[in-house]
């Protein structure tokens, strides 16, 4: 039993490493774009009913809310070490501040879970405020960490 637990266990860290080794940097860094991307196209549709530009659909809200919150605990998977360079706007103070950064993030997740466990009342008035709140969070960490 012994021999056979400390044997799965070499295998498991043969293939984390190995897992770790194979995702290159370039798929690391569209992921975290391709997890940026699906908040920034649900967060805009909600900015457009909260400024008056589509109507306010409450179920449609609460969906794009809860989409954003899930998909915020993805993209800090994304940035690994070293991946400053190549087609990414991320900016190389992200690794020298990382828990500057992983502290932004953590805000933006609760803001966003904020959000969708607000929406989810269907007060208007209150969801427009935790909308305004997340996006303070997101513009927080562009300001600092992502390039122009
Ligand atoms: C903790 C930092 C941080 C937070 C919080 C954050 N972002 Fe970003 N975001 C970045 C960085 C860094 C990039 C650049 C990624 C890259 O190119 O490597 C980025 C890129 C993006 C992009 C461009 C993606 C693409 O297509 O390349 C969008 C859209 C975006 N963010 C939307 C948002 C929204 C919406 C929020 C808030 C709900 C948010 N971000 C919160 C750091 C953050």
């Amino acid at each position: 039993m012994k021999r056979y637990l400390f044997g799965s266990l070499g295998l498991l860290m043969l293939i984390v490493t190995g897992v770790a080794s194979a995702q290159s940097i370039e798929k690391a860094i569209k992921y975290r774009q391709g997890a940026f991307a699906v908040m920034g196209w649900n967060f805009g549709a909600i900015v457009d009913m909260i400024k008056g530009k589509r109507p306010f659909d409450q179920e449609d809200f609460a969906r794009r809310a809860k989409i954003i919150s899930d998909v915020s605990l993805a993209p800090i998977e994304g940035f690994l070490t070293e991946s400053s360079e190549g087609q990414t706007k991320s900016k190389f103070e992200i690794w020298e501040n990382f828990a500057d950064f992983e502290g932004k993030m953590k805000l933006m997740q609760e803001a966003a879970l904020n959000l969708s466990v607000v929406s989810l009342s269907g007060d208007y008035d209150a969801s427009k405020r935790a909308a305004i709140k997340l996006g303070k969070t997101c513009k927080s960490c562009h300001d600092e960490y992502r390039k122009k």
